[in-house]
């Protein structure tokens, strides 16, 4: 029999990665396309709508090439979740996207507090009201560009719209859509009463799958200017981190991973929606039919590496940083770093929180700077695990992965600071594999997501942590979470000179 591919497709915050995988989940080909992140404002985060697709054509036509496409049997989305593309009547682009870690919209979540009530919103939507959701940056618009507002005619996700350039369809899936704060969390649909009291018109909503369904198929269009031959399915696919997990196989209770990519997170698989009532982590749709995940999210993870290696460290290689870094003692000499560069989610869902260096003296150099960058964000995780356990979600099996994960000495720090074991993968590919798998569920190669997961996804090493060092992180965790409630009342004052 011919062998059958598989195309997972990543929209990324600084790039867009697809991937071709044999059904077994090995690589085939892979291209990555980089895009501009657009910050107008402290705060402000935007991009391009017609870079993702840029993007995506340009890496499709790539790794087509190596291949008969006509073996290519399933496609599955994976990308950032939250962002807000507006479409109007003619499908055509109405602004730049907001983005995910787009902080601008705190009067809007106040709005919707005030509209839904805010325990009933977290009932429903298992979240206050937050800014780095779709929800307030709908309202944003509104409220700020009325005369966009009035051309909208369709509201997408960055994958979604992926979707509709690939097969004309206007859909989304649950993990996704649970990020637009519109959707009912245990229900799996989009809540009617949520969507009145906001005054959002249904209509302007896409139809919500489960994550392998077929949502649709490659247009002739599609196929002129990607390669990919026309009537492939497209699978519902999954938000970056839901897809991720499948990637990882965190496809049931007791599984977790902590990724470092843009954004850092720490994500566990639930069988039921279990929700944080104070709202510090994200209960959201899992790409399991019928299944649920909870996840905290530092939102600069990765970004805080890439602000540091850009204006701090001379565009020296993530390599040469680490190699750095990698001299310096446990705890940087006494230098704390809180990443809190875009706002912070979990736990103190903060959009005027910024970034600290704290402890800062005249004998730290930049490799000081560098290992506290690593250790804040680490430390930033570690805030995630605890809301976890806090609610008695277990993570007992911790696989990391992520661009962040691939460093050597970052996965140390991860281990030592977390205090547990934790494992690579075999495949660092993370959401594209997910997604592809979630590709191959629609396509009728795996007859269910753990089918796909047990064929295409292998652990890789265990690393297990130090316990001297693990002391030594507690030390300074301890002080850490003492440094924001420090900072808070300041940050407020800051925010509005
Ligand atoms: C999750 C989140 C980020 C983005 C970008 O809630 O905002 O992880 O999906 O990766």
């Amino acid at each position: 029999m011919a062998e059958k591919y598989l195309i997972g497709i990543d929209v990324g915050t600084s790039g867009t990665k697809s991937v071709l995988f044999d059904t077994k989940g090995n690589v085939i080909a892979s291209a990555t396309e980089e895009y501009p992140l657009y910050q107008p404002h402290n705060g402000w985060a935007e991009q391009d709508p017609e870079d993702w697709w840029n993007a995506v054509c340009i890496t499709l036509s790539k790794i087509t090439q190596s291949v008969n496409t006509a073996e290519i049997a399933g496609i599955g989305l994976s990308g950032q979740m939250h962002g807000l593309v507006m479409l109007d009547r003619n499908c055509n682009v109405i602004r730049k996207s907001i983005i995910w870690c787009d902080s601008r919209t705190a009067r809007e979540c106040e709005e919707i507090e005030s509209l839904v009530g805010h325990d009933r919103l977290i009932e429903i939507t298992a979240n206050p009201a937050l800014a780095g959701f779709t929800a307030s940056k709908i309202l944003w618009v509104r409220n700020n560009e009325p005369e966009n507002y009035s051309k909208c005619a369709h509201i997408l996700l960055p994958k979604d719209y992926i979707r509709f350039k690939l097969t004309g369809e206007f859909a989304t899936e649950v993990s996704d859509a649970s990020g637009m704060q519109l959707l009912d969390i245990p229900g799996r649909c989009w809540s009617d009463e949520v969507l009145e009291k906001l005054s959002i018109d249904k209509s302007l909503l896409a139809k919500v799958y489960e994550s392998p369904d077929i949502t649709g198929y490659i247009t002739d269009n599609a196929s002129v200017v990607t390669g990919l031959p026309v009537g492939i399915p497209v699978a519902g696919g999954a938000g970056d981190n839901a897809a991720a997990a499948v990637g990882t196989g965190v496809v049931e209770c007791g599984k977790a991973f902590t990724t470092v990519g843009t954004s850092g997170v720490v994500f566990a698989h639930m069988e039921k929606p279990v929700i944080d009532r104070s709202g510090r982590v994200h209960t959201f749709c899992t790409a399991v039919p019928g299944q649920w995940h909870v996840m905290g999210v530092t939102q600069a993870a990765g970004l805080s590496l890439n602000w540091f290696k850009k204006t701090i460290a001379d565009n020296l290689s993530y390599k040469e940083i680490d190699a750095q870094a990698e001299n310096i003692a446990v705890g940087a000499d006494r230098l704390l770093y809180l990443p809190y560069l875009m706002g912070e989610r979990t736990p103190v869902l903060d959009t005027n929180a910024r970034g600290v260096f704290f402890g800062l003296s005249a004998i730290h150099t930049k490799a000081h700077m560098a290992r506290a960058v690593l250790e804040g964000v680490a430390f930033s995780l570690c805030d995630c695990l605890h809301v976890l356990s806090e609610m008695g979600v277990e993570a007992k099996d911790m696989a990391l992965c992520g661009g962040g994960a691939k460093s050597p000495l970052w996965r140390k720090i991860l281990c030592d600071s977390f205090g547990v074991s934790v494992k690579t993968m075999e495949s660092d590919e993370g959401p594209a594999l997910g997604a592809a798998i979630l590709g191959g569920c629609a396509a009728g190669i795996y007859s269910s997501v753990a089918e796909g997961c047990s064929i295409a996804v292998r652990d890789g090493k265990k690393l297990d942590p130090d316990v001297d060092n693990h002391k030594i992180y507690n030390t300074y965790y301890n002080i850490y979470k003492q440094i924001y409630p420090a900072l808070k009342e300041q940050y407020k004052n800051f925010a509005v000179i």
